[in-house]
């Protein structure tokens, strides 16, 4: 793992730029100074266990009390210890009885420009006909559910209607391939598919379905699959195993009553990358999630009623899980869910969602700031942003210009942002600015939320000084945090808790600075973060090494302008020739053993990769070569790179 052991990161970045928040902001939020933060930290601080209790109680509904709020046998937590509750509950019913009864839960709109509102209790009929459709099919709690849907409302409602039941879903990004699907399935040992014949993506139908029974021909597991009509293209359905959504949909009834589930029962998978090639089941569970969603909602977004909060994540990330889905709805928030692709028809399509909609909050990604400051201000400039008032990112660090760009041109100067540090394994914001409370500086997450107790130490488990970088551990439990690897334990303790005693080690370097803002500074294994999406070289690698031709790869991450990282892969062939023709088929292959967004951007031929003595390939000077830092005569061709490698002094 450590190429870079704690402790030896030096820092180039140097922002001095702060921003208080705008004075008329504070006034109406929830926190509304640093000094109110601090006394809400430290008070989490001192005791978080009475701190998380007070709000489980307040907050979720309970069908039965829990009896203790923290069961902790490192590295397994048990939050909440004998409550019952049920999260479609808490972000469905809750409601019904209140004035957000027929307040719009979602506010949807399809790329082809449809659009859709569902109240919390058009909603809450929706999922509840769902529910005992799912039952109808012999789906019970505990029982897996694999969803690979587009953007639409029944995404939601299929994972809310799981919830209701306690079937566990895995919700797979509907760019992933067949291959992927099946792998997840496997894992997953799932017992139902829920898909969609196709989805609308740049003016193009995604042939999901067909994607699909591909994948349900290795998933053995898969009894049945249902599938939601949105497109309207051709597709087949297999007797006995495929069923419509709407056909199913209009024989269930609206009466089903949320099972009253252990705080501790599974709510979902969600397969992500490791240092591994084997994608990693996080699994999250009901209770601690629920709360930690809710929270971190209030708190970073300064939720309050009358906004439409737009997370523009998809469903099938953990963004989308936790903000689009379970932290809004529990909170009783209008969410705006848009089906397609920012760039379509045209360049503008967020802001002219933005201006029509009125939306208040955005809550997007680093990679999509970058595309749209290519694409240009005009496209800004026609639309009125006025209704916004608060602006996020997440899923990668912000660099300062874009930061600039976003606060200037989409906030007007006037809105907050809230750069938000958090992991699937997570489940919430970790780091983030309280908007009406923390100063912000440009490219950082600035500092902790309360009850989240971070550290930055060395490889020995040694804080380090201010403003030298090292790994970014958390050293106390938190509800939403991971309680596992699907089905790997071992894993599980290997992977986040057995380098740094009692603490839970997050993969990412940081650093501090003197004012105890926190800057995160990319990870320290082999993940590489591709338009804020993690992949793992191995994974790359072993897909390229599955086609015929390639007797061996390497997966490095470079620099790109606006994916943040890009996938260079070095490939030593068996006996074929070099050419471009092999470059595109080798990119077609992890394509399919992998989905888009792995595809390599660069693909160098060579003949052998520069290995330490021990046979580990060096990815730090291939990183280099990749990034063009290191010039090694015509890089196309790269012919010897053992001679590289020694040059360098063999060593790591
Ligand atoms: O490296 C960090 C980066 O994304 C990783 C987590 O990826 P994933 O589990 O896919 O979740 C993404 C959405 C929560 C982290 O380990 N990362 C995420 N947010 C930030 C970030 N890096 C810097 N700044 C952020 N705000």
């Amino acid at each position: 793992m450590n190429e870079t052991a704690g402790g030896q990161i030096d820092t180039v970045m140097q922002e001095a730029r702060v921003f208080p928040p705008p004075p008329e902001f504070s006034a109406q939020a929830r926190i509304k100074s640093l000094e109110e933060y601090r006394a809400i930290y430290d008070r989490a601080k001192r005791d978080p266990e009475s701190f998380w209790a007070e709000f489980a109680r307040e907050e979720l509904h309970w069908f039965e009390p829990f009896t203790k709020v923290l069961e902790w046998n490192e590295p397994y937590a048990n939050w909440f210890v004998g409550g019952k509750t049920n999260v479609s509950y808490n972000c469905l019913d809750r409601h019904l009885e209140t004035a957000r009864r027929h307040k719009a839960a979602l506010v949807w709109e399809g790329e082809p420009g449809d659009q859709r509102t569902l109240t919390y209790a058009q909603l809450h009929r929706e999922v509840c006909r769902f529910a005992n459709v799912l039952k109808e099919l012999g789906v019970g709690a505990g029982d897996r559910v694999s969803i690979y849907m587009p953007m639409v409302p029944e995404l939601a409602i299929a994972m809310l209607a799981c919830a209701r039941i306690g079937a566990v879903h895995s919700v797979i990004f509907a760019g992933f391939s067949a291959e992927a699907i099946a792998d997840r399935n496997h894992d997953a040992e799932a017992k139902l598919q829920i898909t969609a014949d196709g989805g609308w993506r740049r003016g193009k139908v995604l042939p999901l379905k067909a994607t699909v029974d591909e994948a349900l021909e290795k998933s053995p597991t898969v009894q049945k699959c249902i599938v939601l009509r949105r497109v309207g293209n051709e597709v087949s359905m297999k007797e006995g195993r495929d069923y419509w959504w709407h056909e199913l949909m209009d024989q269930a009834s609206a009466d089903c009553p949320a099972e009253p589930l252990d705080s501790e029962h599974p709510l979902f998978i969600l397969y992500t990358s490791g240092s591994t090639g084997k994608p990693k089941g996080i699994r999250h569970t009901t209770a601690g999630y629920n709360l930690y969603v809710k929270k971190t909602f209030e708190w970073v977004f300064d939720y309050r009623d009358e906004d439409l909060f737009w997370c523009t994540a998809d469903c099938g990330w953990i963004t989308g899980h936790s903000y689009i889905v379970y932290g809004p709805l529990s909170a009783g928030a209008s969410v705006m869910m848009y089906e397609g692709a920012p760039n379509w028809p045209a360049e503008d399509r967020f802001w002219r969602i933005i201006e029509q909609y009125g939306v208040n909050t955005l809550y997007t990604a680093p990679t999509a700031i970058r595309a749209f400051i290519k694409w240009g201000d005009e496209h800004v400039e026609k639309h009125d942003l006025s209704s916004l008032r608060l602006l996020g990112t997440v899923g990668e660090g912000i660099n300062p210009e874009a930061w600039m760009w976003y606060h200037e041109k989409i906030g007007g100067g006037r809105c907050p942002i809230v750069d938000t540090w958090w992991q699937t394994e997570t489940g919430g914001i970790m780091m983030s600015p309280l908007p009406g409370a923390t100063p912000t500086k440009p490219g950082s997450c600035t500092k902790p939320l309360p009850g989240i107790l971070p550290r930055i130490v060395d490889a020995h488990g040694n804080d380090v000084p201010v403003n030298q970088g090292g790994w970014l551990v958390i050293a106390h439990p938190w509800p939403g945090m991971l309680r596992g690897i699907w089905g790997d334990d071992e894993r599980y303790v290997e992977q986040y808790w057995s380098q740094v005693p009692r603490c839970y080690l997050t993969g990412d370097n940081a650093r501090i600075d003197e004012d105890g803002y926190y800057w995160i500074m990319g990870r320290i294994d082999d993940v590489i973060n591709v338009s804020g999406h993690r992949l793992s070289t191995i994974e790359v690698e072993s897909a390229l090494v599955s086609h015929e031709a390639v007797a061996e790869a390497a997966a490095v991450g470079r620099p790109d302008e606006i994916k943040g990282q890009a996938i260079a892969v070095f490939v030593v062939l068996k006996d074929a020739e070099p050419s471009d023709e092999l470059r595109n088929e080798l990119r077609q292959h992890v394509r399919k053993e992998i989905g888009a967004l792995a595809q390599p951007d660069d693909i160098r031929f060579t003949n052998a990769l520069p290995k330490t003595r021990s046979g580990k390939i060096m990815r730090r000077l291939l990183r280099d070569i990749a990034s063009g830092k290191e010039t090694v005569g015509d890089t196309s061709t790269l012919e010897d790179y053992t001679v590289l490698a020694k040059l360098r002094g063999d060593e790591e």
